[in-house]
């Protein structure tokens, strides 16, 4: 057992934790240090909670942490970086699900004496127990809503419901006029008495769940990893909220940190891919491409293996640009290999990464990182643009509409305005790829046309092996 005094400096402890390993997460040098804070920081948390004052039946929780422990340690160890997303979503629905619970939990909790008559006791009237009762409504409401929809993220991602947005006439008003009911029984709620406030509860948590369903399904599968993000982003609110509920400093400060730096990701997601952010999180808002798509000119050219290591050797200076096929293909440890056999030979190799490559944040760091591949030669879109013309040769590895030239030069492409690595003013652009399928967007590539453009068709990890070969050869 803790005394209270213990729990809140191991709390503001946890907290100063939380925030090192945010700050740790922004960089890949850094990365490592900043989830190793975050775990620390977690079994403070969990361990000054579980031993504070006033917790019992010790033996439950700690049987319930141990067996969601071994859970946890096996879907993380099992799950493929593409299918990432899909378990982000499906945890946010848990933070969104507790947040419920908590809520409930609160207001049965005859500790906090929500259940009492207000009208006999008068308990109600008294400020701090109706801003208890705003609490609970409000953490309700936000972790239905992120319950729901996480699940319904998840199902999308993981194709078990269909990926087309449900979008119906009127919607918009709908979910309108359901927050405004959820308003009108919330103000209910602070007025009744135990049981009645009960009833009120229960409908707005019906409301929620179908408010956070309906949003969700108004959106296409293809706009899920922002919307993933923001459900982050409302599973930090939720926690926050539940923070409120049970006077957990710690929780608030997390819920916070977790709510407000999904709300920014989003917002980053959504610029970098030229995206209104109202647009993607209420489905079908504006945005459509207006006008014909431009007609493709020039023809399209293959090159085979044995030409892209002659290439390579002629080459001084080389930048690989992998797009979301280099996850598919698990193509970046031959990656890391070609690397090394290039820099041997003396040639300047670099790596240039698109925001919004792959269909994660940071998804194609994670996967160089994972190969070893040395942080100083991976840069950003902006820090290698300006060096396209003076590169030799640009290996495009199963990346698509990042490299996309009808961004810049299409006003009717719906990719129009995205900032895009100008990858076909360098000498000669390589394109690896299975086929000329289109990619996320679903837009054609006018690169794949271009003079100094030539097409090496195969599985990425497949062709860079070959290239390997054809290099030590
Ligand atoms: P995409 O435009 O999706 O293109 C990937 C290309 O990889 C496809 O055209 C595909 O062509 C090829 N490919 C697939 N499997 C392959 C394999 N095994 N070997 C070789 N090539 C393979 O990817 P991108 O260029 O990385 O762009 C990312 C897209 O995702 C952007 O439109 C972005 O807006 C969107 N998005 C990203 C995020 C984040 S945060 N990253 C979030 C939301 C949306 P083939 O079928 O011909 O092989």
């Amino acid at each position: 057992m803790i005394t209270a005094q213990i729990q809140t400096a191991a709390y503001l402890f946890a907290s100063i934790l939380f925030i090192l390993s945010l700050g740790g997460l922004s960089s890949q040098e850094s990365a490592k240090r900043g989830v190793f804070y975050g775990i620390i920081g977690m079994i403070i948390a969990i361990l000054s909670t579980v031993l504070g004052e006033g917790v019992e039946g010790h033996a439950y929780i700690i049987a319930a942490i141990a067996i969601a422990s071994v859970i946890g340690i096996i879907v993380a160890r099992k799950v493929e970086m593409t299918s990432m997303p899909q378990l982000v979503a499906i945890l946010h629905s848990f933070v969104g699900l507790a947040a419920v619970l908590v809520g409930y939990g609160s207001y049965l909790d005859p500790a906090t004496e929500c259940l009492v008559d207000a009208n006999e006791t008068g308990t109600h009237n008294n400020a701090e127990s109706i801003i208890h009762l705003v609490e609970i409504f409000i953490g309700v409401f936000i972790g239905a809503i992120t319950f729901t929809g996480s699940i319904i993220a998840w199902g999308k991602l993981e194709g078990k419901i269909r990926s087309k947005p449900l979008l119906y006439p009127g919607r918009h008003m709908v979910n309108i006029i359901l927050v405004i009911v959820s308003i009108i029984l919330g103000v209910l709620f602070t007025m009744a008495d135990g049981t009645e406030g009960l009833i009120y509860l229960y409908l707005m948590t019906a409301i929620a769940f179908f408010i956070g369903v309906m949003l969700v399904m108004a959106i296409g599968g293809a706009d899920m990893p922002v919307v993933v993000s923001m459900l982050n982003s409302y599973s930090g609110w939720a926690a926050a909220a539940a923070g409120f509920m049970l006077s957990n400093d710690l929780l608030i400060v997390t819920g916070a940190l977790v709510g407000s730096s999904g709300a920014i990701l989003s917002i980053i997601m959504c610029d970098a891919m030229n995206r209104s952010f109202l647009s993607v999180i209420f489905g079908g808002f504006g945005d459509a491409p207006s006008g014909e798509a431009k007609e493709m000119e020039g023809e399209v050219t293959s090159i085979t293996h044995e030409e892209v290591g002659e290439l390579l050797k002629e080459a001084n200076s080389v930048v690989i640009v992998p797009g979301y096929g280099m996850a598919v293909a698990k193509a970046q440890y031959p990656i890391h290999e070609m690397v090394d056999i290039l820099k041997k030979a003396g040639k300047e190799v670099r790596f240039g990464i698109h925001p919004v490559a792959g269909r994660l944040p940071g998804h194609m760091n994670v996967l160089l990182a994972e190969a070893n591949v040395p942080y100083d030669i991976v840069l950003e879109m902006d820090e290698i643009n300006e060096d396209m013309p003076k590169t030799d040769v640009i290996m495009v590895i199963g990346a698509n509409d990042i490299v996309n030239p009808g961004a810049q030069e299409d006003p009717s492409s719906p990719i129009y305005g995205m900032p895009v690595i100008e990858v076909w003013k360098a000498k000669k652009v390589i394109v690896m790829k299975r086929s000329m399928a289109v990619g996320y967007a679903g837009v054609e590539n006018p690169l794949f046309y271009k003079e100094n453009t030539d097409m090496l068709y195969g599985d990425a990890k497949v062709s860079v092996d070959k290239i390997n070969t054809a290099l030590k050869a």
